[in-house]
């Protein structure tokens, strides 16, 4: 889709909608589908806005949990854009530098009360705030991760977390060795001070970083000194209650399936080898 097919303007407002360019139909109908079948699922914000300001709506809720698997990778194309001094962008060149079609991106987007502007696109610097928004990260998130070897390490060494809303408020070990060694910007503390850290800084997200053998307890751990979210590296699939949130990150399998593609490729390309040689023959 071409930029000038973007449907609305933040100068004007976030979500104020216009009329569609004449003569693209297309992209009007598409837009159309896209909005009805938002508004079928009670989920549009209003198309005018409640003010002149950037408002601060209340999301309804319901954005689809697709939807939020992709606003992070919107998010990091947005940033890389930002980094570059790009001030507007286009739908169909973000979608390409998410690795996801226009009219998702648009109808993605539009949850977030989000149009763009007609013949411009959308603006860098505000969509990455109704983004950051929308995913919670307009306020610092406290995380504790428990399990300061290798990977914990890692994880506490890097600093990109801050940027993108993250706080590491603890890393915790039950290796009396690893206590007092400083990481990043915090000293590695003993997990017996677990239920004290989480209380006291607002831990909302824990990060498993232990032998799987421990996995299980950590979490349970976690979860009655109040974290509501799991990020869980342990190769283990943790049994939580109803209203918990886990995500498992696990390399192996994101591997496995690049293997499978690469796999797939390299038998496509000796067909195309072995056919004109097998035609010859
Ligand atoms: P590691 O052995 O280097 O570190 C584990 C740390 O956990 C040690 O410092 C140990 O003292 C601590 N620990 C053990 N039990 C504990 C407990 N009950 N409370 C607090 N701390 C405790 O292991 P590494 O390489 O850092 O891996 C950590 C976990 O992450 C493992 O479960 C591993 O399988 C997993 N992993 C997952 C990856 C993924 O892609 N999902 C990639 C790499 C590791």
């Amino acid at each position: 889709m071409s930029s000038a097919a973007e449907l609305s303007s933040p100068a004007e407002g976030p979500g104020r909608s216009t009329a569609p360019a004449a003569g693209d139909e297309a992209d009007e109908a598409d837009e159309a589908q896209v909005t009805a079948e938002v508004r079928a699922a009670g989920q549009l914000l209003p198309a005018e806005p409640l003010n002149d300001q950037p408002a601060e709506r209340p999301y309804p809720g319901g954005i689809p949990e697709a939807t939020v698997a992709r606003l992070p990778v919107y998010l990091r194309a947005l940033y890389t854009l930002a980094e570059r001094g790009v001030g507007t962008v286009a739908s169909d060149e973000l979608a390409a530098a998410a690795g996801v079609n226009s009219a998702k991106l648009r109808k993605d987007l539009s949850y977030l009360g989000s149009y763009g502007i007609r013949g411009v696109g959308y603006d860098v610097e505000y969509l990455v705030y109704q983004v950051s928004r929308a995913l919670g990260l307009t306020q610092n998130w406290p995380v504790v991760i428990v399990g300061a070897g290798n990977l914990g390490r890692a994880l506490a060494n890097y600093g990109g977390f801050v940027s993108r809303g993250f706080r590491i408020s603890a890393v915790l070990d039950s290796d009396q060795a690893m206590v007092g060694r400083k990481l990043g910007s915090v000293i590695v503390r003993h997990v017996s001070e677990l239920e004290e850290i989480v209380a006291g800084s607002g831990v909302a997200i824990g990060v498993i970083a232990v032998p799987a053998t421990a996995a299980q307890a950590t979490c349970d751990r976690l979860l009655a000194a109040g974290v509501t979210s799991i990020l869980n590296f342990a190769p283990v699939v943790l049994t939580v209650p109803e209203g918990v949130d886990v995500r498992k990150v696990d390399l192996s399998i994101e591997l496995q399936i690049l293997a499978f593609h690469a796999q797939r490729r390299s038998a496509e390309r000796f067909g195309q080898v072995a056919g004109p040689a097998a035609a010859e023959a």
